[in-house]
């Protein structure tokens, strides 16, 4: 990376998820999933999300021909994300509170056995999320630490299994250490490491701007502990200033542009070397999980620098101010 001296690791790479079709890692769990819906003549599927994996889930529907519904917390999604959903054909739920209340919501139904759930409580999912780690692997061996993000905890559960998989099949010969990332206002998981606790004390009111992975009780924290664990690995939280500035720090320094949530991962490396939990010699692999027009308001609300001039001559003058300046 250019930003090495910044971030102050030799050998740091980003793993950009944000290329994926809808431009998540979603899409990695959400073609299996889908895949298997067909398979099993499911009429309907239907998720909670803060964004991407309803925006993902909606085209891999539309694809099968399966109707897609979708559960989201009222006001608190991303734009871009939410005109996927739209686009692919959602029929959209708001429900006030947040997105626990919506995974409550797709829990019930799906118990009472009226949708067919593709929250990462669907085995499938995860399935198909472990193919992050395989790349990895692939691209660069096994790096001695991978940074990702941590919101329902599911893709940290599938990068774990995936890279236990490959080494119980004699692929690799080792383990990286993972490093878990929660955004201060919504860290349970943090907590709990810290404390060392046997489960989550959950958040009710989590708050932060990385709206994807604004996240009180992530279901899947069972196997996210475990991962920590066996990897020897990691969970910290990072300020909503620290995710702002490492958005900015991958757009105009790789010319890299990810979400907010994806950014927590930087900022994350970032904090863990400063703290010296990660070595500037160790080789690192930071996961960014979603493509920046995913949320274009945070990305030009924050750091915009621009001028409104009246006319071609007035325009033309100010270039070349700025440009000599
Ligand atoms: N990064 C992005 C961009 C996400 O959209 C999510 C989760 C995460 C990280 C965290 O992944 O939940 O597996 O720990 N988004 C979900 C959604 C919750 O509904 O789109 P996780």
């Amino acid at each position: 990376m250019n930003s090495n001296d910044e971030i102050k690791v030799n050998e740091v790479y980003v793993k950009f998820d944000g290329a994926n079709p809808t431009g998540s890692f979603k899409d990695r769990g959400m073609t299996v999933a889908i895949s298997m819906a067909k398979y099993l003549g499911v009429n309907v599927v239907a998720c909670a999300s803060t964004g991407n994996t309803s925006a993902s889930m909606c085209a891999y529907a539309a694809r099968a021909n399966i109707k897609p519904l979708i559960v989201l917390p009222k006001g608190n999604v991303a734009k871009g994300k939410l005109a996927q959903a739209i686009l692919h054909g959602a029929e959209i739920v708001f429900v006030g509170g947040g997105f626990d209340d919506a995974l409550k919501v797709i829990i019930e139904a799906s118990k009472k056995g009226l949708i067919y759930p593709l929250n990462s409580i669907n085995p499938w999912r995860i399935e198909g999320q472990k193919t992050v780690g395989y790349e990895i692997v692939d691209e660069v061996g096994v790096p001695d630490w991978i940074v990702i993000p941590v919101g329902n905890a599911g893709n940290i559960s599938a990068l774990w299994k995936g890279l236990v998989e490959l080494k119980k099949i004699g692929l690799i010969d080792k383990l990286p250490r993972l490093a878990g990332i929660q955004a201060s206002g919504a860290a349970p998981l943090v907590k709990a490491y810290r404390e060392s606790l046997d489960k989550p004390v959950f958040i009710e009111d989590p708050e932060t701007i990385a709206t994807a992975i604004r996240i009180g009780k992530p279901v899947n924290w069972p196997r996210a502990l475990k991962a920590i664990k066996e990897s020897k690995g990691v969970l910290i939280d990072v300020s909503d200033d620290e995710i702002l500035q490492a958005q900015r720090l991958l757009a105009r320094r790789e010319g890299l542009g990810v979400e907010p949530a994806s950014a927590a991962s930087i900022a994350g490396l970032r904090k863990l070397r400063e703290e010296g939990v990660i070595d500037r010699n160790e080789r690192v692999v930071a996961i960014a999980t979603g493509h920046a027009l995913k949320d274009p308001d945070t990305a030009s609300s924050h750091y915009v620098k621009s001028y409104e001039v009246k006319d071609v001559n007035e325009a033309l003058s100010l270039l070349h101010k700025l440009i000599t300046q």
